[in-house]
């Protein structure tokens, strides 16, 4: 099939992936540089195994990028919506820039299309849009399909998901989506757009429940001499609870998890329903992080001129995103009071220097961000980090205390090494 897909992020790069099951794919992006760095097969993200993707797609001759959506949409089998849904300041979507693609595709449809929604919105957006669609000549269908992919893990996610949803009301719909996806091996599930829609929210709204759940148990932990560690290991081994998402630490952050969690808030509020369960997971998720700042300076009593080291800015490892980040939100705060930082993260310091830019250094690597450091701060959970010399470590620091806000370093005794370590959820054994 021909398959256009509008916007070039995180989730529309994804997408690309079709490729390798035979389909045509062209990007579109109002972005004129992006799509030319694109089609010069470079990548605008870190994302593994998309660079070669989009390499071997141009070489092909099945990928091609534009701006001109007119052009894209000659003999397309359909459309896939993946522009962003940022949040508003009320916490709703953001569904202007959904709105302005649904407006452009109106006058330049030129045969039978399928219209896809892989950005995450509001419940009854689908049945909505469709509105937007009526008057073209041509049998037009505006499908729900969510998407489930992690940063990082974002091809390997897209082509073996462990489900697949597909929000459709009529017939032919259905049938072209599960042809597109005939190749995949998981569950396809159908159901109505609402359902779809709905079904994004609240697989977010859970895997965010989780986490907060498991840090609001690590306070526990703190206060009663346990160790949250055990607690999530023993609980997870139960098939109904599961052991994923149970990482205690600085709570969620990133483009989905914050913006979902608010925004079906307000789906709930629109249809007259508080969600008060909700609303207390994004409070404890914001209150890990003002917990840990507090930690750090309850230590020094005033951070006001002391050095602070901190391994990590991405919102997670493995990305080098750093939007509604912990690590940036506390470093934020503790340069409001007075502190001096110096900052490492394997991939994420050239985002982090435009947020952050002059108001930290930026370090050559882990063990030059430590140098003369009253503490290191651990905000990120990069598995390279466990591989540094603790040794070393222990003599570049001016003072060898380290508050992992990421567990990440937990199960290495450091105590005993000389250090003074802080973590999340790790009260003594009862
Ligand atoms: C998340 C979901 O996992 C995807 O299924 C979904 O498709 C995506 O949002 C989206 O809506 O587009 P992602 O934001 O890439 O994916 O990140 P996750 O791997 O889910 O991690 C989110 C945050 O939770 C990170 O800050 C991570 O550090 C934190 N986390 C995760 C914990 O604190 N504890 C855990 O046990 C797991």
């Amino acid at each position: 099939m021909k398959v256009v897909v509008i916007g070039t992020g995180y989730v529309g790069l994804a997408v690309i992936a079709l490729l390798a099951h035979g389909h045509e794919i062209v990007g579109v992006d109002v972005d004129a540089k992006k799509v030319e760095k694109l089609g010069r097969g470079e990548s605008p993200i870190s994302e593994p195994g998309l660079s070669e993707l989009i390499q071997r797609g141009l070489a092909e001759g099945s990928l091609h990028f534009t701006t001109d959506l007119r052009a894209a949409l000659q003999g397309a089998d359909m459309c896939f919506v993946c522009v962003g849904t940022p949040s508003l300041p009320s916490g709703e979507a953001d569904l202007s820039q959904v709105e302005a693609v649904y407006r452009s595709l109106r006058s330049v449809i030129a045969n039978e299309l399928l219209v896809v929604n892989k950005s995450t919105v509001p419940v009854g957006t689908a049945r909505r849009l469709q509105q937007l669609l009526l008057g073209t000549p041509h049998r037009v269908a505006v499908v729900s399909n969510p998407e489930f992919l992690r940063e990082g893990k974002a091809i390997h996610d897209f082509l073996k998901p462990d489900r697949m949803v597909i929000g459709a009301e009529e017939d032919w719909a259905k049938e072209k989506m599960l042809a597109l996806y005939e190749r995949f091996d998981c569950p396809k599930i159908v159901m109505s757009p609402e359902s779809a829609e709905l079904t994004k929210y609240a697989a977010n709204g859970f895997l965010a429940t989780k986490i907060s759940f498991i840090n609001e148990i690590a306070n526990i932990c703190e206060k009663a001499g346990a160790d949250v560690r055990d607690v999530a290991h023993a609980i997870g081994l139960d098939p109904r609870i599961g052991p994923h998402f149970l990482r205690a630490g600085l709570g969620y952050g990133g483009s989905c998890f914050p913006k979902d969690t608010s925004a079906l808030y307000q789906i709930a509020g629109s249809a007259d329903h508080d969600f008060k369960m909700l609303r207390a997971v994004i409070e404890a998720n914001n209150h890990q992080r003002e917990q840990f700042v507090n930690k750090v300076i309850a230590a020094f009593g005033d951070v006001r001129g002391k050095s602070i080291a901190a391994w990590g800015l991405a919102f997670k490892d493995n990305t080098d995103d750093v939007r509604e980040s912990a690590a940036i939100d506390i470093l934020q705060q503790l340069i409001g009071l007075g502190a001096n930082i110096s900052v490492f993260d394997p991939l994420a310091m050239d985002n982090a220097r435009r947020v952050l830019n002059g108001d930290v250094r930026f370090a050559t690597d882990a063990l030059d961000a430590a140098r003369d450091a009253d503490a290191l701060l651990i905000l990120t959970e990069w598995p390279s980090f466990r591989d540094v010399d603790m040794a070393a470590l222990h003599s570049v620091l001016r003072t060898p205390r380290i508050f992992d806000g990421r567990n990440l370093l937990a199960d290495l005794n450091l105590q005993d090494k000389g250090f003074a370590y802080v973590g999340v959820g790790l009260g003594k054994a009862v």
